[in-house]
């Protein structure tokens, strides 16, 4: 299966050895729930490189400098209930950004996804707007939220994950050629139930304690 070239891997040792203890069956939950919010903190540091910025001036206690402020406050939008995590630690690097949450489960007759919750930002056609969820799998939900964001008016529109699976990257490639995907790490495949090999299991599950 060819990898559409929207995705880039973040290649940075401090990740990859968060990615290992996450997938360690052994990392206990807290330490888990750490990790998750460890590396949003660090993908929001990526996604935001290129954020657009205005100059300003301020003055020191000496003289007049000039310096930088972000032109709009990103949105950091959760697919719930997985995302939140990664949106915690988004939050932790730039406070100031506002957040969102997107609630989808699957219809198990039609195998689509269907909203439940949604609640998000005003002005997302001003913003950068990062939308996290730890898992690309099928990539289903990822395209579903995507479009939710899309047609509420989103154009600055940024994916992030920690784990892709070639299929998930594929479909949402498919269905949003332009939008860009991040992700920690690139895995192998699918299992027969959609989870990600070798991946880590259940991101919500192991968040929060609820095998
Ligand atoms: N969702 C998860 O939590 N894990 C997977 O491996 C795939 C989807």
């Amino acid at each position: 299966m060819s990898v559409h070239s929207n995705l880039t891997i973040i290649d940075h040792p401090v990740i990859a050895a968060h990615i290992t203890r996450l997938r360690d069956k052994t990392t206990p939950t807290a330490e888990f729930r750490g990790g998750v919010r460890a590396l949003g903190r660090l993908m929001a540091y990526e996604l935001l490189r290129d954020a657009k910025t205005r100059r300003v001036t301020v003055q020191t206690p000496l003289e007049m400098a000039y310096g930088i402020r972000l032109k709009t406050q990103p949105a950091f939008i959760s697919i719930m209930r997985a995302g939140n995590g990664m949106i915690d630690g988004m939050l932790d690097l730039w406070p100031e950004a506002v957040a969102g949450n997107i609630g989808l489960y699957r219809n198990e007759e039609t195998l689509q996804p269907v909203e439940y919750y949604r609640s998000l930002p005003p002005e997302l056609p001003e913003r950068r707007v990062i939308l996290a969820d730890p898992m690309l799998a099928t990539g289903g939900t990822a395209v579903a939220a995507a479009t939710m964001l899309r047609d509420a008016g989103a154009t600055n529109l940024h994916f992030a994950c920690l784990f892709a699976a070639p299929e998930g990257t594929q479909a949402f490639a498919d269905a949003h050629p332009d939008i860009p995907v991040t992700a920690c790490a690139l895995d192998r495949e699918l299992n027969n139930k959609g989870y990600i090999l070798p991946g880590l299991g259940d991101a919500g599950d192991r968040q929060y304690g609820t095998i």
